[in-house]
Formats: C-alpha cells, structure tokens, sequence
C-alpha cells in the first residue's frame, strides 16, 4: 500500500496546488450562480463540456437530455482494460437561497441546496486530475455527469441509454453536512433507502352530514386507512430493519354539512432494502383498498411510477466500500474515515448500484467554527469548499486505484 499511499497524497496535493485550487473553485462557484431545475440543466451542461474540451477530454452528449458522459483512457485506447465509472449529479432545488454571499444563485427561486454543484466541480477535477496522469491509467474511466437526481431517476435514465454497459464497478460521492470538512465516510452493505410514493382517491357517496344512512362516508374509510397504514412498519416490518410509511397529505370536503363524494390522500415509503419497498408497496395497495371495502367505498391507489420513478436503496458492494475506504485512508487518515450510520434519504445512485458493483460516500462540508452548520436542502447552507480538492483526489484516487487491481498483467 506504499504506493498507493503516496498516490491519493500525491493526487491531493495537485488538486490544492493555487492554480488548480483557483479553477475548481471557479468551476463551483459559476454552477452555484445559476442552478437548473431536473432535466433542465443546460448551462451546467454547457459549462461541463467547455471545461472537458479545455482539457482535451472526449465525451458523449446528450444523454439522458443534458447530461454528459466523458471517457479517459490508458495507452490501450478507450474501453481497454477495466472499465471503472465515477458520477456526479447537475440538478439544483427550487428553493430561494437565504444566504448572503458573492456568489449567491442569481436564479429567482432556484438553488444548488443539496451541494450538487460542489459534486460537479469535484468531478471535473476528478477528470484534470485523470487526464494529466492518462498514460499511466490501466484502463478506461467513465465520468458521468448527471441530470435530474431530485426526484426524476435521472440515474435510471442515464442507465437506459447503454452507455454504461460496459462499465465493471462505479463510485459516487455525496457533500455529507453533518461530517466536518476533511472527513468522509459510509458503510457496507445498505446505506441509503429505497423511496417510492403513493396517492390514493377513495370514493364512497356524498350527501347531507345530518343523514349518514343515506351516503358512504369516504373520510371515515379514509381515517380507518390511515392508521392501518400506521401498522406496516409497527406490526409487518422487522424492528431492526429501517422503513418507514408516511401518509403526507389528504384533502376531502369543504362544507360543515355535507359529506364529500371522495376523499384523497397520500404520502411517501422508504426501506433499506429494495425487497422491503416491495412489499411496503403491496401491503399500502392492500390496506387502502379493504379499508375502503370495510367502509363500503371503493379506492383507486397510484405509485405514480411513470412520471415518478421509485428509487431504488443504495447498497454498497461490501468490496467496492473497502476499495474505497482504503483509499480514503491512505488520503486522510483512518480518524477521518468514518462509518456512518444508515439513513432514510434516497438517491438515485441506487439504480447504479443495483445493476454494477458500487460504493458511495458522504463527503464532509460541515465546519462549525465558519458558522457552516446547516444541513442540506436547507435555504442556509453553505458548504465548506475545502471539501473541493479532497473530492477531486479520492474519485480520481479510486478510479486510478481500482484500474491498477483489476488490470490484466
Ligand atoms: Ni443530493
């Protein structure tokens, strides 16, 4: 490990050299001025392929509408030896940034609050860093830039095209706001949950509040649904496995005296395992509709799949998050290497995972002395932009890493 060490030291020392250092900063700052909504991130898309034709670096485009996929390779050509794939996403949220700063998002109601900016900018330094070192590479590394990570499956997307079907392992990183700048960290195994949503509209047959004999009750059939749905993860789900049910909304009636014809109402179900969704899945149709057939409605349930995908949990490969956590170590130091719990967010890099060997970490950005303590998709944040050079080395650190293992003698 003598070598490997001296390289993810090396590769971060070149990513905080000024010159290096100004660009990215640069490169992070122009992305966080004009955040793009899912599927909409042209400009971020134009500024990425600008920076890969300054550096000489080949790509395709479009995928998945705006997104990017660029290719560095070894002496042996693109698609040569190991195929390693390292992505970030481009999309921002539709919230008004609060902070006051010279660089605060130009966009009306638009902001990089979930710090994929600071994911972009890593990546493109991930590709500097690559391409300066491509004749020593051992094989190809895919560099995705992705659209539509905010509740579009732009992962899925990207998938569909074919163009990271030859890819053997990918890696992915995400800014982490309750980890102190210069650490990062995940765990093996199930790290982030599976997310998928439900609307249910149950109808029943309105009337005069004052004659309840003569009508069907949907609040009444929607009330008993509710609290059924309460009992999944308390009566159906191992205490020791994470899921969760979340009724969020329901709308029915507007009059003190009239009992309305429907009611709707709906909500959000995660698990830390995708078989877990599944069957949460299931189980949701099932209780909605008996709870409407006991009150003598009837219920039509909508996952909406189609305009918005579930997504699947992010599961490192137990060998991909060791890879990694090597590399980590040797960059930072064991102490700044943490194992992190699992949480209940999603992320679209589940799909990745689900169909390649994949490992992703949470990157520290948090730095309480600066006053940078709030969390993501809050209209506070700020992220610590040391955080910046340490991305770039550990994603090229990985890739470089992992090509010298698996490449044939
Ligand atoms: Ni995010």
């Amino acid at each position: 490990m003598a070598a490997a060490l001296a390289l993810a030291r090396e590769l971060l020392d070149a990513a905080r050299a000024p010159r290096f250092a100004e660009w990215q900063l640069g490169v992070r700052r122009r992305i966080h001025q004009h955040p793009e909504l899912a599927f909409q991130e042209h400009r971020t898309s134009a500024l990425v392929r600008a920076e890969l034709d300054a550096l000489g670096v080949a790509y395709a485009w479009p995928v998945a509408r705006t997104g990017v996929v660029a290719t560095i390779a070894g002496p042996g050509g693109a698609g040569a030896g190991p195929v390693f794939a390292l992505r970030a996403d481009m999309d921002a949220l539709p919230i008004q940034e609060m902070v006051e700063w010279e660089f605060k998002s130009k966009e009306d109601g638009k902001m990089h609050a979930c710090g994929h900016d600071v994911h972009v900018a890593m990546l493109l330094g991930a590709a500097r860093l690559l391409q300066s070192r491509k004749n020593d590479l051992k094989g190809t590394v895919k560099i995705v830039f992705q659209p539509a990570e905010e509740g579009h499956a732009g992962g899925y997307h990207v998938l569909k095209e074919g163009v990271l079907d030859d890819v053997q392992a990918i890696f992915g990183m995400h800014v982490e706001t309750s980890l102190p700048v210069g650490t990062v960290g995940s765990r093996p195994g199930p790290f982030l949950a599976g997310a998928a949503r439900f609307s249910a509209t149950i109808t029943g047959k309105g009337g005069h509040a004052a004659g309840p004999q003569h009508v069907v009750d949907p609040i009444v059939a929607a009330s008993s649904a509710v609290l059924s749905l309460q009992q999944l993860v308390a009566r159906e789900t191992d205490p020791l496995q994470g899921a969760v049910v979340s009724v969020t909304f329901i709308r029915g009636g507007e009059a003190f005296n009239v009992i309305p014809e429907s009611v709707t109402l709906g909500g959000t179900f995660r698990s830390m395992t995708t078989e877990g969704l599944s069957y949460l899945k299931r189980r949701i149709r099932e209780v909605i509709e008996g709870q409407a057939a006991v009150g003598r409605c009837t219920a039509a349930v909508d996952f909406m799949e189609e305009e918005l995908r579930p997504y699947p949990a992010t599961v490192n490969d137990e060998a991909m998050y060791a890879h990694a956590k090597a590399v980590a170590e040797s960059m930072l130091g064991e102490a700044n290497v943490k194992l992190r719990p699992q949480i209940m967010a999603a992320e679209d890099f589940g799909f990745y995972a689900e169909r390649i060997p994949a490992a992703f970490f949470g990157i520290g950005v948090r730095n309480e002395g600066a006053g940078k303590i709030h969390h993501v998709h809050s209209p506070h944040v700020v992220f610590d932009e040391g955080a910046l050079p340490i991305g770039a080395a550990f994603h090229a650190a990985v890739a470089i890493e992992y090509l010298d293992k698996h490449a044939s003698p």
